[in-house]
């Protein structure tokens, strides 16, 4: 399974820190934001890694992750996304990269405490179709939210005023070949975008797509207060690890 971070976008929910930066290269802790990303993708098992960056400082990237030697990558991949069409308009530039293998794809803004090796592990023995990974969370109503019935999910709603359950979509998610089909039969939302939560839902009407749950915190840091609480999620468990605690 290769892997794909989406850090495209403008960030202008954190304007001005974006103003002359691109939102993944910000410090959450000791690190620039992307690298928590790539990491959790690399800690997959997961070596062959595709970095979508856009706007202004695309460029940057490449400085600071070169080859991606750091994560102990032989190489990595980069391409551009021209204007923010949407997280999954990032993705169909992945299409060539791909070459017809699974992706694991996560958000370039997404943070994990934990691991996904065993969603990982699932995924690479599931036959077809996708895998999304759900956290129970106090704010639903600001992300993608699933509707689930007995082991099913029978929806996903994008940023529902009344979400239909507390489980949030997390920006991780798995896909077999078919997801630049479906893709391709997109139409931008209101809010002008190609939404990943369209794809997903595409692979619950055909009946492929299955779930696991995130153990461990996870947040995203596209606001000030998720950057904040990025930044002290992360101080917390290097104090927990000086420590010696779990
Ligand atoms: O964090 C999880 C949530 O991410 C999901 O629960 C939602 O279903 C999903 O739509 C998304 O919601 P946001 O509105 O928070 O996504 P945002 O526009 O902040 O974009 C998140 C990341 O996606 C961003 O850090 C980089 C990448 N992205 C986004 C856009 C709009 C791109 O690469 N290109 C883009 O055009």
């Amino acid at each position: 399974m290769k892997g794909v971070v989406l850090a495209g976008g403008t960030g202008s929910r954190l304007f001005p820190l974006t103003k002359i930066t691109n939102k993944h290269l910000l410090p959450i802790y000791d690190k620039p934001m992307i690298y928590y990303p790539i990491q959790t993708l690399v800690d997959a098992g997961i070596r062959d890694i595709l970095i979508v960056t856009g706007g202004r400082n695309a460029g940057d990237f490449l400085r600071l992750l070169g080859n991606g030697k750091g994560f102990g990558l032989a190489h990595l991949n980069y391409t551009y996304q021209e204007g923010e069409g949407g997280i999954a308009d990032a993705l169909s530039l992945a299409e060539h990269f791909a070459d017809n293998h699974k992706l694991c794809v996560i958000l370039g803004d997404n943070l994990i405490e934990g691991s996904i090796h065993s969603a990982a592990e699932e995924f690479r023995r599931q036959p077809q179709g996708a895998r999304i990974l759900l956290k129970e969370v106090p704010d639903a109503q600001r992300f993608g939210v699933a509707e689930i019935a007995g082991d099913r999910i029978v929806g996903i709603e994008e940023k529902p005023r009344q979400p239909k359950s507390d489980y949030a979509v997390t920006g991780i998610y798995m896909y077999d070949d078919t997801v630049f089909d479906k893709i391709r039969k997109l139409v931008p939302s209101g809010r002008g975008e190609l939404e990943i939560t369209d794809v997903n839902n595409a692979y619950i009407a055909e009946g492929s797509m299955s779930f696991s749950f995130l153990d461990g915190w996870w947040t995203d840091a596209g606001t000030f207060e998720s950057l904040l609480r990025a930044g002290n999620l992360v101080a917390a468990k290097h104090r927990r690890a000086e420590v010696g605690r779990p």
